[in-house]
């Protein structure tokens, strides 16, 4: 099966749901990685939509994406509890260590960064997610070595 029959097969499964287009969305996601823009017609037609608010959707909210990721994502909590154990500065030294922006990907594809707000570790905060990995009491250089480890195992 090509990305345009798994999504078109995705959203079809989604069709007499209310409110199914955003499952729809997460389950092409899920299944290719990204929602490819090529796809995006024909989950609109499914769901008797234009293609831009199908694509409005997909750029509104930033969980969604229309490129590939890198092959590791990481993610900086940016609740509350990690924002008072430092999580912005953490941020800003990820955004440096793996060349991207938040929200970006390295010009090598090898990492991709998000926020996420709140892993469960609020208690042993700052924590970040590596490849849906949780590590908690995150400091630089441990980021730098996780990261590092991550890197090397995928
Ligand atoms: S606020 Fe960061 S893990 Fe809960």
């Amino acid at each position: 099966m090509n990305n345009l029959d798994i999504a078109t097969s995705i959203a079809a499964a989604h069709t007499n749901v209310p409110g199914g287009l955003l499952p729809a969305l997460h389950g092409i996601q899920d299944a290719l990685g990204h929602v490819p823009s090529d796809v995006v017609p024909a989950v609109a037609e499914q769901f008797n939509l234009s293609r831009a608010e199908v694509h409005g959707v997909v750029s509104y909210y930033h969980h969604f994406r229309s490129t590939p990721a890198g092959r590791l994502l990481v993610q900086v909590c940016s609740a509350e509890a990690c924002k008072a154990m430092g999580a912005d500065a953490l941020l800003e030294h990820a955004k440096k260590h793996l060349g991207c922006d938040v929200h970006g990907t390295s010009a090598d594809g090898q990492y991709s960064l998000e926020p996420v707000f709140c892993l469960g570790l609020c208690a042993s905060s700052p924590a970040i997610a590596v490849n849906d990995e949780v590590h908690a009491r995150i400091t630089p250089a441990l980021f730098d070595d996780i990261v590092e480890e991550a890197r090397q195992a995928s």
